[in-house]
């Protein structure tokens, strides 16, 4: 049995360091699931501003995590259906991604969305990426991976990518934008991110996609070939 298809690797890494991109072609090469953490925030954020409510609502917004059926489908972009509704497109609105780090700060918020992350973690052959993967959902992965890139970068990347879906931005909107969510993410009490002990840290600044995947690929490999030694 091939020790990749059980493997779970972790990505953690801040706003736009390119985590999504990187974990759906790891996950495409190697044949393991992609499970996008943010997704899941994004959906509760994303409920949370239909029902009119503030960010600062922590009951309501753990309410909406506890009941909110949040489903992935496989394809190329995998597809986010959130209570039967295809919702790909709407939570990747830069509104949707504040608001979703903002809701992230409650604690009852998280615990629900964790609990089903790691149903999910718990049946191998897994990819995932977010701010607490590495740290708080899958621990004990073997193959972690902090990916970032300076801020310039980042923003640049956001600003190309959203202009390439015709949807206006504003390249110094974005990069404050980017900051100020950097900041909350690994500032809050509740599971911040942060690089966990044992993670390769993967700086992207001038790294090609394709560079940041081989990378990632050649760690999994690195931790197949140790693992078959040993068994
Ligand atoms: O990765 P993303 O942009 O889709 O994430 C949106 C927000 O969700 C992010 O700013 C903070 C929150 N988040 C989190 O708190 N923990 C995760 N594992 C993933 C995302």
């Amino acid at each position: 049995v091939c020790a990749l298809s059980n493997l779970v690797i972790a990505i953690d890494g801040p706003a736009g360091a390119g985590k999504t991109t990187i974990a759906r072609r790891v996950a495409t090469d190697l044949g393991l699931q992609f499970l996008d953490t943010g997704a899941m925030y994004r959906c509760v954020a994303l409920l949370a501003t239909r029902r009119g409510f503030t960010p600062e609502n922590a009951e309501g917004a753990a309410h909406l995590a506890a009941t909110a059926e949040i489903s992935f489908q496989p394809g190329d972009p995998q597809k986010v259906i959130l209570n039967g509704e295809d919702v790909t497109q709407a939570i990747r609105d830069p509104n949707i991604g504040d608001f979703a780090s903002a809701v992230s700060v409650h604690s009852a918020v998280r615990r629900h969305l964790v609990a089903q992350q790691q149903r999910i973690v718990q049946q191998g052959g897994v990819i995932l990426e977010g701010r607490d993967t590495t740290t708080v959902v899958a621990p004990k992965a073997p193959v972690k991976v902090f990916l970032t890139a300076g801020i310039d970068v980042r923003a640049a990347r956001r600003h190309r990518e959203l202009i390439g879906k015709q949807i206006d931005a504003d390249l110094e909107s974005l990069k404050s934008m980017i900051g100020e969510r950097d900041h909350r993410d690994s500032t809050r009490q509740d599971s911040p991110l942060r690089v966990a002990d044992d993670a390769h840290v993967i700086d992207s600044d001038g790294m090609s996609i394709e560079q940041v995947v081989d990378a990632v690929e050649r760690l999994a490999r690195e931790y197949e070939a140790s693992a078959s030694v040993q068994s």
